[in-house]
């Protein structure tokens, strides 16, 4: 069961039918990804804390695969779908039958992924009616503009093609997002027309509806102006990426990471570390990445849902999906980790190695051009340069056990399932397809022999 909400009376409706043709993309706007995650799962992170008893996300274009994309989210949200697009009046409306009477309702735009949640708290912290979320973009292009009266107070919103050249020049706009009265919003919406130069129904015009029945409407700043900053094509998303990436790097360096060229470094997901961690330029962070105290992370990792325990440092251009460390480990430069990695601490994985499904013990190495998959490895264990766990015979795959402190010579290949002994060593160049015991050495190999008096071809005249 979701968590009791913390404003039972507060119903948020996001609007996501729009199909963002400026994007070029076969995918619905709200789906184009930003930092990792598409776009509404952002705008549906920061509303989430204010606690409202629903979120309704008011779907058109694209709709299947909007609702697909977030089906395992929790608290769930409840989709309304806008059969037409006749404008963000007739989007509202299209979700309130399902909000009471009683509520307040909360709209934002679903192609707002910045917005803080500081802001929309300061928005719902409003008692009036009608309130607006309202900043000032460098350009105010393309956004509706605030209509003050002499005393200051806002009398209506103006739509980009509507405004007047002299309105145009008002600096301060709407940002899409309003906290209104359910019932008071129903009598607005109600009395709205399409009459202006889009032929839409516009939710801003409830803000004149408003003002002319004598109830007060209130604004509230965002606390950033890029807060508010939509995307409707490329060059935006690209804009919203890289303030996202800003704002992620800011909160890790205030957090005590080191990171020597901060804006060369790409944070797609969740980060949280200790303390002296530092990650150098050109890495890429993806979904949760645990870093402990003093790990370092190479230039041009891509680290997807990793743990690292204190210590572990991470060379040059090493890729890791899925691993973990539980101790200071040593891995790269060129290492592959895949999911199942564990290395406990004291391993080291060299240039080129390649680790799926795998557990190394303390201590043991493979320093060089290994694969090591579905395997289990004691500590100590050396594995030499061109180690191959043989783990799949065209249909299955099959397990290695590697004993602890075993010596697998250079070039062996280990045709899983197959156990070798603690202690023992394999002579380099084996192709070991049954178990070799503890202690003893095992080669499996075509002996060497030489030739004397053996004599090299000769041209034929
Ligand atoms: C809207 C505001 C404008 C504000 C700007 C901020 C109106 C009329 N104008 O303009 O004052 O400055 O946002 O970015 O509200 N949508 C639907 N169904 C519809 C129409 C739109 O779900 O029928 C959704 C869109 O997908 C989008 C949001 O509503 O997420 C805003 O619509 P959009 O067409 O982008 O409005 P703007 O012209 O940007
Ligand atoms: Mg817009």
């Amino acid at each position: 069961m979701p968590p009791d909400p913390s404003r039972p009376d507060l119903h948020v409706i996001v609007l996501a039918a729009g199909e963002g043709r400026r994007m070029r993309s076969d995918r619905p706007k709200v789906l184009q990804p930003l930092g990792g995650q598409p776009m509404l799962a952002h705008v549906l992170d920061a509303l989430a804390p204010l606690g409202p008893a629903a979120v309704h996300v008011v779907i058109g274009a694209g709709a299947d695969r909007v609702r697909d994309a977030f089906e395992a989210r929790r608290p769930p949200v409840r989709w309304v779908e806008q059969a037409e697009r006749l404008g963000t009046g007739h989007a509202v409306q299209q979700a309130l039958p399902s909000i009471p009477a009683g509520a307040r309702v909360l709209v934002l735009p679903g192609d707002m992924p910045l917005i803080r949640t500081e802001s929309l708290e300061r928005l719902v912290g409003i008692d009036a009616p009608l309130a607006l979320l309202t900043f000032e973009p460098g350009d105010p292009t393309g956004y509706g503009r605030i209509l003050r009266d002499d005393a200051g107070r806002p009398v209506g919103i103006r739509e980009e093609r509507d405004a007047s050249a002299r309105e145009r020049q008002i600096g301060e706009v709407n940002s899409g997002v309003m906290l209104a009265d359910a019932e008071c919003l129903a009598d607005w919406l109600g009395r709205i027309g399409n009459d202006n130069a889009q032929r839409e129904y516009y939710l801003t015009d409830v803000v004149g509806l408003a003002v002319a029945d004598g109830a007060a409407v209130a604004t509230a700043s965002c606390g950033e102006s890029r807060e508010a900053l939509g995307a409707n094509d490329r060059v935006q998303l690209a804009a919203l990426e890289a303030a996202l990436q800003a704002r992620r790097r800011r909160a890790l360096l205030d957090a005590g990471v080191s990171l020597p060229v901060p804006d060369q470094v790409q944070l797609r997901g969740r980060v949280e570390a200790g303390r002296d961690v530092v990650i150098d330029v050109g890495a890429v962070l993806e979904g949760t990445v645990v870093l402990g105290d003093g790990v370092e992370i190479g230039p041009g990792c891509v680290l997807r849902d990793c743990r690292l325990a204190a210590g572990t440092r991470v060379e040059a251009y090493s890729v890791l999906d899925g691993a973990e460390t539980t101790g200071a480990c040593r891995i790269g430069p060129f290492a592959r980790l895949r999911p199942g990695t564990v290395l406990a601490a004291g391993v080291k994985i060299g240039n080129f190695v390649e680790t799926k499904n795998a557990v190394l013990a303390e201590g043991a190495k493979a320093s060089h051009l290994s694969y090591v998959g579905d395997a289990e490895v004691g500590a100590g264990a050396n594995l030499g340069a061109g180690t191959i766990t043989c783990n799949y015979d065209g249909v299955n795959k099959h397990r290695t056990v590697i004993g602890s402190d075993a010596f697998v010579g250079s070039n062996s290949a280990l045709v899983a399932p197959v156990t070798i002994g603690d202690r023992a060593t394999i002579g380099a160049g084996s192709t070991i397809s049954g178990n070799a015991p503890a202690d003893a050495l095992t080669v499996a190999r075509a002996r060497q022999k030489s030739l004397p008096g053996w004599k090299r071809p000769t041209r034929k005249s």
